[in-house]
């Protein structure tokens, strides 16, 4: 099956000048990645043919909601995805499953991150705190989703569980649909560990930081991709 590739910008990436210089050095593998940029770069990544999403929406249709950024208008500049529960922005389980009705009769394509945290994970929580983000999450919604399985613990941090770890959290969420659902790994996925997570047949990666130095990402992509 075809790999999906994310490229999670976070706020790294800061000038037209970078932008531009990413675009110039990722445009050969553009129908090969999705890209999350800061939202005030999508229309620049759109005029030069990438797929593109944003990293959050709002739960709301319209309104006086300050910095928020709503699912009609990222569809009618001609994004595709968004991503929803990221744990640097996670909120309450309700506001979650309100974005993923939003971005879905907007017609974009929904990401949802789940994981545990560190303490969840000493004390063995991970796959009852994994469940439980999914019921919230998709609570009354028929539409299939892609997953992002990101330990908190994983992201930014340089550590990736252990294999073992990762097969069975990505077979445990895909066992909880009754249909075939595309489960990506996400959390400090660099050009280090890129060979190691491609033997856990996942499919595919939502990559932050390392998504963001060009070189590296061409790296990686390569490898997923070879
Ligand atoms: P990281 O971030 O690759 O920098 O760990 C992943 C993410 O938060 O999506």
């Amino acid at each position: 099956m075809e790999q999906i590739i994310i490229a999670n910008h976070k706020m790294y990436l800061n000038s037209l000048q970078d932008i531009d210089t990413y675009i110039q050095k990722l445009n050969k593998h553009k129908n090969q990645i999705i890209v999350l940029p800061q939202s005030i770069y999508l229309e620049r990544f759109i005029k030069n043919g990438f797929t593109v999403g944003t990293q959050n929406v709002s739960p709301e249709k319209e309104g006086p909601y300050t910095s928020e950024i709503s699912a009609q208008a990222i569809n009618d500049i001609g994004g595709k995805y968004v991503l929803i529960g990221h744990s640097e922005v996670r909120q309450n389980p309700n506001k979650i499953n309100k974005e993923i009705k939003e971005a879905i009769n907007n017609h974009l394509k929904v990401i949802l991150c789940v994981g545990e945290n560190q303490k969840e994970k000493e004390h063995n929580q991970t796959k009852v705190i994994i469940k439980q983000q999914i019921k919230n999450a998709i609570n009354n919604i028929n539409e299939k989703i892609i997953i992002a399985y990101e330990p908190n613990w994983a992201i930014g941090s340089n550590q990736i569980p252990k294999k073992e770890d990762i097969q069975q959290i990505v077979a445990y969420i895909k066992s909880l649909f009754t249909y075939n659902i595309q489960v990506l790994y996400g959390g400090s996925v660099s050009i280090d560990n890129i060979k190691k997570l491609k033997e856990m047949n996942l499919d595919g990666y939502l990559i932050g930081q390392s998504s963001t130095d060009a070189e590296e990402f061409l790296k990686i992509i390569e490898v997923v991709l070879e």
